[in-house]
């Protein structure tokens, strides 16, 4: 089964889909790539937005959607990309923001070098035990961030994502390799977001994956992806 957990296919909510019928059209792309599942993750930025606002904006989004959604289509969960701030740390709604039906959040890092106070700002988190952690397109930190303090953060008790995107690109695809092979990423998704920026085919992405290391990595994927939207522990996924 596919699973794409990260995803901006609601429409007018964020920098994704900007009205339903591109959130149709990006669910046609999926449907045709045989995706199963797709969790809607539009941005939370909690310095711009209450949580309450945020989550009926959202639940909204996916109203005006509904009546549109073809038999095909992939089955819609709805989640959000929750990018970390201090002020999350200890706040008794983040559990409003996770996936729908699991204790998970898809937490976004910052955009910069990972500091030691971002470090164990997301381990308090997981320490309170309110939620479990997702970490979002993992790879993509390595641009701001070295690989020694991206490990640091991914030694956490954190499952990890990856972009399908990233597998295209040799770059990309040579730092996505690296985290595979030190065990840091669990699940993927194709963060979606605009029709015209092309469909990041998770199934090209999983053929890239299944070459490289064998039907083993997608067998392992789906399991976690199975497990994680059972609620199952970061222990039992990853154990
Ligand atoms: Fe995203």
């Amino acid at each position: 089964m596919k699973f794409d957990f990260h995803s901006h296919i609601l429409p007018g909510i964020d920098d994704g889909a900007k009205d339903i019928e591109e959130s149709v059209r990006l669910l046609d792309d999926m449907a045709a790539d045989g995706v199963d599942l797709v969790v809607a993750t539009p941005h939370f930025y909690c310095m711009n937005m209450r949580i309450d606002k945020y989550l009926s904006n959202r639940n909204h989004a996916f109203e005006k959607l509904r009546p549109y959604l073809k038999p095909e289509h992939p089955h819609i969960l709805l989640g959000g990309e929750i990018l970390y701030d201090h002020s999350l740390v200890g706040n008794e709604k983040l559990p409003l923001l996770t996936m729908q039906n699991t204790g998970f959040i898809l937490l976004e890092m910052p955009y910069a070098k990972l500091t030691d106070q971002i470090i164990r700002g997301v381990e308090q988190i997981i320490e309170d035990r309110q939620v479990k952690v997702i970490i979002a397109h993992i790879e993509r930190y390595l641009k701001f961030t070295s690989y020694k303090s991206l490990c640091e953060l991914m030694n956490l008790d954190v499952i990890g994502q990856i972009n399908a995107e990233s597998l295209m690109h040799f770059g990309s695809r040579r730092n996505c390799f690296k985290l595979i092979e030190d065990g840091y990423v669990h699940i993927m998704g194709t963060d979606m977001h605009r029709i015209e920026r092309g469909y990041a085919s998770l199934g090209k992405g999983m053929e890239i994956l299944r070459k490289k290391y064998g039907n083993n990595i997608l067998e392992d994927f789906e399991r976690n992806g199975k497990m994680l939207l059972k609620n199952f522990s970061f222990e039992q996924i990853v154990g």
